[in-house]
């Protein structure tokens, strides 16, 4: 049952410190290498990675080419339902990635068989156990997200990005292998905790009801976040959002933004990346649009920002998992406050097979 939530949604939300442990029990301590995952024990670094995934899990996998090729591996996201159509180089030593919490999305499927007749290896990131995807691809990495009802994927999503990044430290040659990555996963169920208590989402939900369009910006690993803050809300608020890099902005989609479109922009860390996002939050401000800042305290954004989210600081890697919680939450308050039907919003299904 719902535990007393409203709606699964929610209640799969607040489980996520645990979904983070159970993810991450036995394999954080393999790569300290004490102790063996049945996912990628034995796995050798293969030449290449190609993810294949569809929504959520594309934003996922966007993340998770981004920290594989941080740590020297060469990789790329696809859609799954355009994998097929993009010719790309396979060999024997691919690793071919299918991100799929169902394990029975019909294009990711699809795609894995593609990349099978092509002689790839492959590897099912999935949080069924003996789904399809589970059964036919080489390896399965489970995600141990705990059963998710809600048609709105949210604790698969913040385990896929844990299974992304010890995949990535699974793989990465010794410059790209990063000890401080391993505190961070070990820290971060208790990091995500903090975020759920102390979040402002439903007030800025509040506030930012009823407006034209909804926008989501953010760089580098912040990116998919966007993409998937501005999807999730979509999907359960039909209200019109969308994501951008925060780069893209003023090559067109400035063009939409006015004192009626929320923007919500991921900003944290020291450096270069969120200085040039901070730029971006104070162009759209110059155009009298409301801004909601996700941060981390590392930058001053008060004086630019309507409303902040704050997010503890943690490694650069996590960071966009708790960013994500607080996008999580906004989405649920407004889609709550319209009356939506949230765990089962109109013309998606929870596992999509049909191509
Ligand atoms: O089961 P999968 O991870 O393969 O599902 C892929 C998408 O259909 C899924 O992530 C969809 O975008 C979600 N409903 C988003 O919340």
């Amino acid at each position: 049952g719902k535990s007393g939530y409203d709606h699964y949604m929610l209640k799969e939300i607040n489980e996520q410190p645990l979904s983070l442990r159970q993810c991450t029990r036995g394999r954080v301590d393999e790569l300290a290498g004490t102790v063996g995952d049945e996912g990628l024990d034995g796995l050798d670094r293969p030449d290449r990675v190609q993810f294949v995934a569809c929504g959520t899990s594309y934003h996922a996998a966007l993340y998770g080419a981004s920290l594989l090729r941080a740590a020297g591996v060469q990789a790329d996201a696809y859609l799954a339902s355009e994998y097929a159509m993009t010719p790309c180089p396979v060999t024997s030593e691919t690793l071919v990635v299918g991100v799929t919490q169902s394990g029975e999305t019909a294009d990711t499927l699809s795609a894995l068989r593609i990349a099978d007749d092509r002689g790839a290896r492959t590897l099912a990131m999935t949080n069924v156990v003996g789904s399809s995807a589970a059964r036919e691809c080489d390896r399965t990495f489970l995600l141990r997200a705990g059963p998710e009802i809600g048609v709105a994927a949210t604790k698969t999503f913040s385990t896929q990005l844990v299974g992304l990044a010890v995949l990535a430290e699974h793989l990465a040659d010794a410059e790209g292998a990063d000890p401080d990555l391993v505190t961070a996963l070990r820290d971060l169920p208790d990091l995500a905790q903090q975020v759920l208590d102390e979040s402002r989402a439903a007030e800025v939900a509040e506030e930012f009801d009823g407006m034209d369009a909804y926008f989501f910006i953010g760089r580098g690993l912040h990116y998919p976040v966007a993409l998937e803050g501005a999807l999730k809300f979509k999907e359960i608020t039909y209200e019109h959002a969308e994501g951008f890099a925060a780069g893209e902005l003023k090559h067109g989609p400035l063009a939409l933004v006015t004192g009626r479109t929320p923007v919500f922009a991921v900003v944290a860390g020291d450096g270069a990346l969120a200085r040039k996002t901070l730029a971006n939050v104070k162009e759209v401000e110059a155009r009298d649009a409301p801004v909601v800042v996700v941060s981390d305290g590392s930058q001053e954004v008060a004086g630019y920002a309507d409303r902040v989210l704050e997010i503890p600081e943690s490694h650069p890697a996590t960071v966009p998992i708790l960013a994500n919680l607080q996008f999580q939450l906004l989405a649920y308050h407004v889609a709550d406050r319209l009356g939506r039907p949230i765990d089962k919003p109109r013309n998606l299904a929870k596992s999509v097979t049909v191509e």
